[in-house]
């Protein structure tokens, strides 16, 4: 996050002694990102990081593609993923290329025996059901629905999720992600044009510190492999922290939309950005106010980019038979619009309910076989005309 934050107990300066209670020492932990330029903080933690006990083993977790080089539009019903019990079990890659994993996922069970860790990826777990809290190494934050929660890479965390119903989007990227710069001033403050600002940006809370030795499960996931290792010290070590790099959460329905007199493009939705793709909110507003306006998408072709749009609430003026759950993916090449009739059907609308997620990516997505499971496979006819 490009603002500072500070969390439990730190020493006045870095890199100089802080002692416990005991009169033992902390142990400082720099947890950086793009060497030592990007976005960093301190960590104190009560018990050394770095206590390696076994490597147990490993398995791959590589997404086995099903197309390639896809050229078809694709529906997904997102709600066809079957729940697991396990919150990496459930975690089904439908759509892939070498920036990007795009996962369903319907955990039933809390993490209760191992911590995870994505050492390569960021994380965005859009909550599109359940009620839980993040639980990580530098605090928590309680989610609900409609959150997205970012998550940077090599954080350790948990899930706990109040009830067995949940339904999770979301994206694993290996390039970083951030807020949109054309929102951004050259400090990093976000700017009164903003759709949202970093009021509405929730910020960990409740650090859990354990000063406790024994035999602590981590999952890692790097290079499409779970490697499952033991350390001898609680992963949640953690007495204090400072910086710019750490979780936080963002409601959809803290993001303001902006509207205008005629139809304006996807850029106003975005919400976060990597040199990757984009991710965008589509949110409850008003529609376009010119007399003659047409609120509907014109056909619009996406001759550099994947648009996979993840429907999540209210009514999609643009698509007929779209439901809560159901992933469209409109690929790079061809063209896509509104169904027929839906052009028609928005004229003289004032307003719209829609809540959905959008995923832009400038790289082709590859279809996988869990995403063949739930593919409606005519959806590419569905815009011919009776
Ligand atoms: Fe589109």
């Amino acid at each position: 996050m490009p603002f500072y934050h500070q969390l439990g107990k730190i020493p006045h300066k870095r890199h100089t002694t802080f002692k416990k209670e005991d009169g033992s020492y902390h142990y400082e932990e720099l947890f950086g990102t793009i060497g030592f330029d990007g976005m960093s903080s301190l960590m104190y933690h009560v018990q050394r990081p770095t206590q390696v006990k076994e490597i147990l083993g490993r398995k791959s977790v590589a997404p086995k593609i099903s197309e390639k080089n896809n050229i078809k539009s694709y529906r997904l019903k997102g709600f066809q993923v079957a729940p697991e019990k396990d919150f990496l079990d459930s975690r089904k890659i439908v759509l892939t290329n070498s920036d990007c994993n795009i996962i369903l996922a319907s955990p039933q069970q809390s993490t209760e025996d191992y911590f995870y860790k994505n050492t390569d990826a960021d994380e965005v777990i859009f909550i599109h059901k359940g009620t839980g809290k993040l639980r990580t190494m530098m605090g928590n934050l309680d989610f609900k629905y409609g959150d997205y929660l970012v998550i940077p890479r090599g954080m350790i965390y948990k899930m706990d999720f109040d009830t067995e119903d949940n339904r999770l989007f979301i994206v694993e990227s290996y390039r970083p992600i951030y807020t949109p710069k054309k929102y951004r001033n050259w400090f990093g403050q976000l700017l009164e044009h903003s759709p949202y600002c970093e009021r509405d940006i929730r910020i960990p809370y409740e650090l859990e510190t354990y000063d406790e030795k024994g035999d602590f499960l981590i999952k890692i996931k790097k290079q499409d492999e779970l490697i499952e290792m033991v350390y001898a010290q609680h992963p949640f070590s953690v007495a204090g922290w400072d910086g710019y790099n750490f979780p936080y959460a963002f409601s959809i329905h803290d993001f303001e939309p902006i509207t205008g007199r005629v139809h304006l493009p996807p850029p106003i939705h975005q919400t976060f950005e990597t040199d990757a793709f984009v991710i965008c909110s589509f949110v409850p507003r008003l529609y376009d106010y010119h007399p003659e306006s047409i609120p509907a998408p014109y056909n619009h072709s996406n001759i550099d980019s994947d648009e996979v749009l993840y429907y999540v609430d209210g009514d999609f003026m643009s698509r007929n038979d779209i439901e809560p759950g159901h992933i469209s993916l409109h690929p790079a090449g061809i063209p896509h619009g509104p169904h027929p009739g839906a052009m028609e059907r928005s004229i003289g609308k004032t307003e719209t309910e829609e809540l959905a997620v959008m995923v832009d990516t400038f790289k082709p997505l590859m279809v996988t076989e869990e995403a063949m499971k739930i593919a409606d496979d005519s959806y590419y006819k569905s815009w011919l005309e009776d």
